[in-house]
């Protein structure tokens, strides 16, 4: 049986005199997530209908918060019945997904993670929270901040990729933007932690498949993000879907009560994932949805989303003296602390008129349009195939996606509007100027082949002078339950791409995907690759800015890019095993078919200049537990454009209690370096990153050697070294 305690919820004597004033009834119905939204096809006989049933429940005290209301006169509507019409005017809030923007959208959050600017992923976070509260949205869930290492899953597209610490500096990034230091501010909001916790380790990459993983990896893995976001102040959390070696997250006593409210001391409100507690049933976890129920709130998930069976089931536990009424107390008073922190209790209404002001504003669009260009990767670039010149010429723009605005805004795009998407043949156009003339051909469909669609492609590319080549994935090819079985780019593409490379023109691919693609034969030969992503509603802009060269794109990757889907999972900071790979050795880790060695390493990315990075130093050379390590390289931009460089510290403990990942990310800087000059970046790292957690949990920094290594990607060599001792 779970425990029923909790180290801490905050008190409050505004929330506790309501409390003391509520039903049983009351209570649960502000623990109940549901629907409040409102069709925009429905007629107005369905909608009216619509309104009073929601406006009975809200009247009733049966729903404290929605899913799925938008826009500032229909919240208001429901606002206004709860404050005036319910028994004890208590204000409902109103939650949604807001990923990587609402109405003006950014790039998938995957994509902005390759920016490696956290500080440029803030500031986008932010227009993301003044759109949605203009809109009535008090609360976004996101930051999706759980890890992945296998590109099959279709969320990797929503997540910050393969690396925990990257993915806690980003995750604390995305709060920060979300919420601010006020979230009752008219242009901010409470952001949700989500899926707590490890559902990006799903088996075989399957949305919603099993979890079974260490202890040890669960805490270095999976939590630091988590970790991050609650010290960065996150008002709550959404407990995921998954099990984690035979325990469901949403019934997981030990991450939700032990980790989570004991030793963080989080006090902010857990919300379930999509019916996620009631499923503890199909998980074979909960007996029936009673127990589930109760087995829910006893591990702290607060409020349980759209399946409605606190309310139906909790009553009768407590009534039979099963479940503590303070129990049911605590997770209602997070929930209307929660309300409290949004300033809904004296400001429950959204003020409609900032609403059509603020939706895609000019300054919101320019910044899309930078941080997409940011989070843009240049994989290959061979003989100067880019960036295009700027002279009267013919280019061929090819391939299926060339068009299509729905697909550039990417998975769960808010409310943001294909029309008003800039597709690529529109950016294109606008930024090439009047001296290029665009031919264009689809070639073939994303999946399928087009009847004479290669032959039309070879005829117009034929008379290009420069041939671009759009390939990829489609919107719906990543995302929640969009897993593949397979990253390989699909045939009918590699049928066109093959066909253009036969006709040896200087050809460019603009790689347009939700995740990282087994594209060897691309790598092998196109003459250059830009990886563009789902880059969002300024997608054709982005990519023709970074084309022409008018940015120098200087992204790296959050994710390993495989050779093949059969080498997944593949990511940079693996254990080395006890026969690493060596070759012409039989007996050691690797394949007989394919390469082990990934097609792009973790951190990698190419720019229009090049850089050199030397000089590194670190000090002191010996340090405790307790201390700080200084690391110091000088970058040099050795060509002749002014560009941006990833300086990426990584690490390798080579001999511990337990075994040590080969090497792992502790520090990065994105940096601008004009064309010939040198910068000099420091990084002061606290030696406790170099700790880890056992198997039970339970964190050490270990004596000995530290190897340290500076370099523009994971592949670094680890030339430095540094000497742990005892405190
Ligand atoms: C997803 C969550 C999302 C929720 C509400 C679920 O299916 O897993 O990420 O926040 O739906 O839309």
């Amino acid at each position: 049986m779970v425990r029923a305690e909790s180290p801490r919820v905050a008190s409050d004597p505004d929330v506790d005199q309501l409390i003391a004033q509520m039903t049983l009834a009351e209570k649960l119905g502000h623990l109940n997530q549901m629907g409040g939204g409102i069709s925009a096809t429905d007629n107005p006989g369905a909608k009216a209908a619509r309104m009073s049933e929601l406006a009975e429940q809200i009247r009733a005290g049966a729903i404290g918060t929605f899913i799925g209301a938008h826009g500032a006169e229909h919240t208001n509507a429901l606002q206004r019945i709860a404050v005036e019409e319910s028994r004890l005017k208590i204000p409902v809030a109103f939650a949604n997904d807001v990923i990587h923007g609402y109405r003006t959208i950014f790039p998938i959050p995957l994509a902005e993670a390759a920016t490696w600017s956290p500080e440029w992923i803030e500031k986008a976070c932010h227009v993301a929270a003044i759109e949605a509260r203009a809109a009535g949205t008090h609360w976004t869930y996101a930051p999706m901040i759980d890890v992945c290492r296998d590109p099959r899953w279709g969320r990797i597209a929503e997540t910050a990729g393969e690396d925990a610490f990257l993915g806690a500096e980003i995750a604390a990034a995305r709060v920060r933007g979300f919420q601010g230091d006020d979230p009752s501010k008219a242009d901010r909001m409470i952001a949700c932690a989500k899926h707590y916790v490890a559902y990006g380790g799903a088996e075989g990459g399957r949305d919603y498949n099993t979890v079974d993983i260490s202890l040890s990896t669960l805490h270095d893995v999976h939590l630091p993000t988590f970790k991050a976001a609650v010290d960065a102040g996150v008002g709550s959390m959404m407990s995921a879907f998954n099990e984690i070696g035979g325990v469901p997250a949403s019934g997981n006593e030990y991450t939700l009560r032990t980790v989570l409210r004991e030793r963080w001391g989080f006090d902010g409100v857990v919300i379930s994932d999509w019916a996620s507690v009631r499923e503890l049933v199909p998980h074979g976890f909960a007996v029936d949805e009673a127990e589930a129920a109760a087995i829910g709130i006893r591990c702290g998930v607060d409020i349980d989303m759209a399946s409605g069976i606190y309310q139906k089931f909790l009553a009768a536990a407590v009534e039979r003296g099963e479940l503590p009424m303070r129990l049911i107390d605590e997770s209602v008073r997070r929930t209307l602390i929660l309300r409290k922190k949004l300033g809904l209790f004296a400001n429950p209404y959204t003020d409609v008129s900032r609403e059509t002001a603020l939706q895609g504003a000019a300054e919101h669009r320019a910044l899309a349009r930078d941080v997409a260009r940011r989070s843009m990767v240049l994989l290959k670039n061979e003989s100067g195939v880019l960036p295009l010149a700027r002279k009267a010429q013919r280019i061929a723009l090819i391939g299926p996606l060339v068009e299509s605005k729905r697909d550039v805004l990417g998975t769960w795009a808010g409310v943001g509007r294909e029309e008003e998407a800039i597709d690529v043949l529109q950016g294109l156009k606008s930024v090439a100027g009047a001296d290029v003339t665009i031919d264009r051909a689809l070639g073939c469909e994303v999946l399928a082949a087009l009847p004479n669609g290669i032959d039309e492609a070879k005829r117009v590319a034929q008379n290009a002078d420069v041939v671009l080549l759009a390939l990829g994935e489609m919107e719906m090819m990543s995302g929640e339950g969009h897993s593949r079985a397979s990253v390989e780019l699909p045939q009918p593409q590699l049928d066109l791409a093959n066909a253009i490379f036969d006709l040896k023109k200087p050809t460019a691919v603009i790689l347009l995907t939700g995740r990282p693609l087994s594209i060897p034969t691309l790598a092998e030969r196109a003459g250059a690759i830009v990886l563009a992503w789902h880059p969002g509603s300024e997608a054709g802009h982005a990519i023709a800015d970074v084309l022409f060269g008018d940015f120098n794109p200087g992204g790296k990757l959050p994710a390993t890019f495989p050779r093949s889907t059969g080498q997944v999972p593949l990511y940079y900071n693996h254990k080395n095993t006890g026969r690493p790979p060596s070759e012409g050795n039989r007996f050691t880790s690797k394949y007989i078919d394919i390469p082990w060695t990934p097609l792009y390493p973790f951190g990698f990315g190419l720019s229009y200049t090049s850089f050199s990075i030397s000089d590194a130093t670190v000090s002191p050379l010996e340090a405790r537990a307790d201390g700080v390590i200084r690391v110091s390289v000088k970058v040099t931009n050795t060509g002749k454009r002014d560009g941006d460089e990833v300086v990426q510290v990584y690490y390798q403990d080579p001999a511990a209690t337990m075994t040590r990942p080969v090497r792992q990310l502790c520090a990065f800087r994105r940096v601008s370096v004009a064309a010939g000059r040198s910068e000099t970046v420091s990084f002061e790292i606290p030696v406790t990153r170099f700790g880890f957690h056992d198997n039970s949990g339970q964190f050490r920094v270990e004596p000995g050697e530290i190897r340290l290594g500076v370099g523009g990607d994971s592949a670094t060599e680890l030339g430095l070294r540094v000497q742990l001792v005892k405190s």
